[in-house]
């Protein structure tokens, strides 16, 4: 049987009503449910998740956009692992770049990633470089990414994992922009053999990688056949219902 592909829209802090945030689920959702070689998870922000609580198929799961750590804490405005699972969210987005940027460590990370496994659900981890220097020291920023940020997460838990490669300079542009298809491949691959020299090569097989950065219709088939991923991880275009549908019958086709 061959592997789903994952597809994952995040919507960040979109749209900004729920009126409309009930029209772009229902037709993302109708897009997604048809696809029988595409999973497809949708990330509301917070606000709205309790309105699609449940509401998540097989097909069509329901995922956030982060989590706190911890399950019982006092801290104010902070949301926990255990909440979300009640509310039926599958997927759990952790260590965003723009999350990382309000300050977020590989140690946060990896502690979130930890808690959203505790509680049955599965962490679409992030890591990314700022650039691509020409002699490739970015590939020492992924390598550290994933020694700090998987920390502490147990090798028969890997299958549940998720790793997203956001390369931070493809982000919230256009298709033209976005990763190259071959360069995606070269840093799977790189992933991979990381993943391998710090466990195992079995357990460097087990989680499903991901690219985000600039993902349209344009891009999809080429990113996931040629890229070589497992699925995408989308923002703007997410937020774009035709482009989105048009987007997950790509990833459909894509063997
Ligand atoms: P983008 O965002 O598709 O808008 O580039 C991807 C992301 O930030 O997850």
């Amino acid at each position: 049987m061959r592997k789903k592909k994952l597809v994952v829209a995040n919507w960040k802090m979109n749209p900004a009503t729920l009126p409309e945030a009930r029209v772009l689920f229902a037709r993302a959702t109708r897009a997604g449910s048809r696809l029988e070689n595409v999973q497809t998870v949708i990330c509301p922000p917070f606000p709205y998740l309790g309105v699609f609580a449940h509401r998540g198929t097989t097909r069509v799961r329901l995922g956030a956009q982060d989590v706190f750590w911890q399950n019982s804490a006092r801290v104010t405005g902070e949301v926990s692992p255990e909440q979300l699972a009640d509310l039926g969210v599958s997927h759990v987005i952790v260590g965003h770049s723009e999350r990382r940027a309000l300050g977020e460590s590989d140690e946060i990370v990896a502690k979130k990633a930890v808690a959203v496994l505790k509680e049955g659900m599965r962490p679409i981890l992030c890591i990314g470089e700022k650039e691509r220097d020409e002699d490739g020291r970015y590939f020492e920023t992924l390598k550290n990414q994933i020694k700090g940020s998987l920390a502490g997460i147990r090798r028969s838990d890997f299958r549940e994992l998720v790793i997203a490669y956001e390369p931070l300079w493809a982000i919230g542009k256009s298709a033209r922009d976005a990763c190259q298809p071959r360069d995606i491949r070269e840093t799977e691959i790189f992933m991979r053999k990381t993943l391998t020299d710090l466990y195992d090569s079995e357990t460097a097989q087990a989680p499903a990688i991901l690219y985000g950065g600039s993902v349209e219709g344009e891009n999809t088939a080429a990113i996931l056949s040629e890229g070589g991923v497992g699925g995408l991880l989308v923002g703007h275009k997410s937020l774009d219902a035709e482009e989105f549908s048009a987007m997950l019958k790509e990833a459909n086709t894509v063997a």
